[in-house]
């Protein structure tokens, strides 16, 4: 079971009442549910999965829909973290930053390292 793998025992898990999630409680972890039939809010314990369930729709739109590569979906969701913590008018240019965290730009310029050998007439062979 995926939960048992990711989630730390003890997390507090809000869900609606699908029939899968009933044991969650009995496996170590704090269940709260909301009856989507009655009500988008639990009145008891203020439960909901409004926040997640709008989020996963922005992560969702965020992964083309055709073309889509099962490899790709790490890709997709670091692509989507990362707009979401750059304001829109700074993406470029922290993309830019970002790479270059990656591959760091040369230190000299290409061709000018006065370590690299000089293909010359002298050195023809
Ligand atoms: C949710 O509410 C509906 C309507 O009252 C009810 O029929 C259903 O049994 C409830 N589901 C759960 C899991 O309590």
């Amino acid at each position: 079971m995926l939960i048992l793998t990711f989630i730390f025992l003890g997390t507090t898990i809000v869900s609606d009442c699908w029939r899968s999630y009933q044991c969650l409680g009995t496996e170590g972890f704090r269940h709260l549910t909301v009856n989507h039939s009655l009500t988008f809010v639990d009145p008891d314990t203020g439960a909901h999965t409004q926040n997640i369930e709008r989020l996963w729709r922005d992560v969702r739109g965020g992964i083309p829909r055709y073309g889509r590569r099962e490899a790709h979906m790490s890709g997709y969701l670091a692509e989507f973290l990362f707009k979401r913590a750059v304001p829109r008018t700074h993406l470029i240019h922290e993309f830019m930053r970002a790479a270059a965290d990656l591959y760091p730009p040369s230190p000299v310029p290409i061709g000018e390292d006065p370590e690299e050998p000089v293909a010359g007439p002298s050195s023809a062979p």
